[in-house]
C-alpha cells in the first residue's frame, strides 16, 4: 500500500505582488507538499489575472469567509489596516497564518492568544531584513537600543499620506533626504507600506521601545536597504540587507517574497534553521 501525504491548502489572500509571487512559487516549488485552493483580493480583476497566468481551475474566490474555508493555512498579503480582522477570521477557524503585514502586529495580543486557544500557528517570517535569528536569540537577554536606517528610491514612497501632510513633495527631492526619525509606532503608522521591518524587529527582539527608525530616499537610491544595530547584554549585531525591489511593486522587496516562500517550506517540511 503506497502512502501519500496530505497536501497542505493554501489559500491566499491579496493578489499583489507579495501574493502573487508566493503563488507562483507554490505552484513551481512546492507542488508536491501544497496545494493552491483559494485566491481572494478586494479587486476580483487580480484574482482573475492571477488564476489565468497560473492555469488554475477554480481558486477564485468571492469573500473572505470562502477563502478561508477552501484552506488550511492562509497566506495574508494585503496593503489594508484591516488585517488583523482578517487574520482573526482565519484563527477563529483554525486555520494556520502566514502574515506580512507585520505593521499591524505591534499590539496584537488578542491574535496571539487567539493562536494559542486555537492551537494554530500565525507565522512572522523575517521579511525584508537579514538578522532576525540573531536578534531573537540576543532578546532573551538585555538589549539596550536598537537603531534601523531604512533606505528606499523615492517610487517607494509615492502617494504616501504622512508626507503630503509634511508638505514633502518627492519630485523636489534631489539629494539625501531624512522622511523621519523617531519610534516604532509612529513610524508603522505614517509608514505602513515600507516599514514592516520596524515592527519585526521590535517584535524579534521585545525591545521596540528602545528602538530608533530612520527613513530615508535619495534619487539616487536603487534599492530598498535596511541597516540595523543591535547593542545589548549579548554584544553587538551589525546588518546591512541591500534589496532588489519588487517589479511589482516599488515599495516591496523581492527578499520579503522569499521569506515568506522559505517560512511556509519549513512549516510544511519542518527544516527549521535559523528560526
Ligand atoms: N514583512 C515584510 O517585510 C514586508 C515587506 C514588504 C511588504 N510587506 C507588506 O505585505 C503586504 C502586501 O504587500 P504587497 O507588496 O504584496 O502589496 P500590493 O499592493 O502589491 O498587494 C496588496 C493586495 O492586497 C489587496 N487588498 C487590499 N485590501 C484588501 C482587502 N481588504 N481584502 C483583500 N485584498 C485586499 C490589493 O488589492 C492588492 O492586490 C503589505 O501590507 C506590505 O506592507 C511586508
Amino acid at each position: 500500500m503506497s502512502y501519500r501525504k496530505r497536501r497542505l491548502k493554501i489559500g491566499i489572500v491579496g493578489c499583489g505582488a507579495i501574493g502573487g509571487g508566493i503563488a507562483r512559487y507554490v505552484l513551481k516549488e512546492l507542488k508536491k507538499d501544497c496545494q493552491l485552493t483559494g485566491l481572494y483580493d478586494i479587486e476580483y480583476e487580480k484574482v482573475e489575472r492571477l488564476r489565468r497566468e497560473l492555469g488554475l481551475g477554480n481558486v477564485g474566490k468571492a469573500s473572505l469567509e470562502s477563502l478561508v474555508q477552501s484552506c488550511d493555512l492562509m497566506i495574508e498579503a494585503v496593503n489594508a489596516r484591516s488585517t488583523r480582522n482578517i487574520i482573526r477570521q482565519a484563527l477563529l477557524k483554525r486555520k494556520h497564518v502566514l502574515a506580512m503585514s507585520v505593521g499591524n502586529l505591534l499590539k496584537a495580543r488578542d491574535l496571539y492568544r487567539l493562536e494559542r486557544d486555537k492551537r494554530c500557528r500565525l507565522l512572522i517570517p523575517s521579511g525584508a531584513v537579514a538578522g532576525i535569528d540573531a536578534v531573537k536569540a540576543a532578546g532573551l537577554a538585555r538589549i539596550r537600543q536598537i537603531k534601523l536606517t531604512t533606505r528606499k528610491p523615492l517610487s517607494g514612497f509615492t502617494g504616501n499620506p504622512y508626507l503630503k501632510e509634511k508638505g514633502i513633495d518627492l519630485a523636489r527631492i534631489k539629494g539625501e533626504t531624512v522622511l523621519f526619525e523617531g519610534g516604532v509606532a509612529s513610524s508603522v503608522k505614517f509608514f505602513p507600506q515600507n516599514i514592516n521591518v520596524a515592527a519585526t524587529l521590535a517584535l524579534a527582539s521585545g525591545a521596540g521601545g528602545r528602538m530608533t527608525v530612520r527613513i530615508m530616499t535619495s534619487p539616487e537610491y536603487r534599492t530598498n536597504s535596511h541597516e540595523v544595530e543591535v547593542t545589548g547584554d549579548s554584544g553587538r549585531i551589525v546588518t546591512r540587507t541591500e534589496n532588489v525591489v519588487c517589479p511589482e511593486n516599488p515599495k516591496t522587496s523581492y527578499l520579503a517574497v522569499l521569506s515568506a516562500v522559505q517560512t511556509l517550506r519549513q512549516f510544511c517540511l519542518g527544516t527549521c534553521v535559523g528560526t
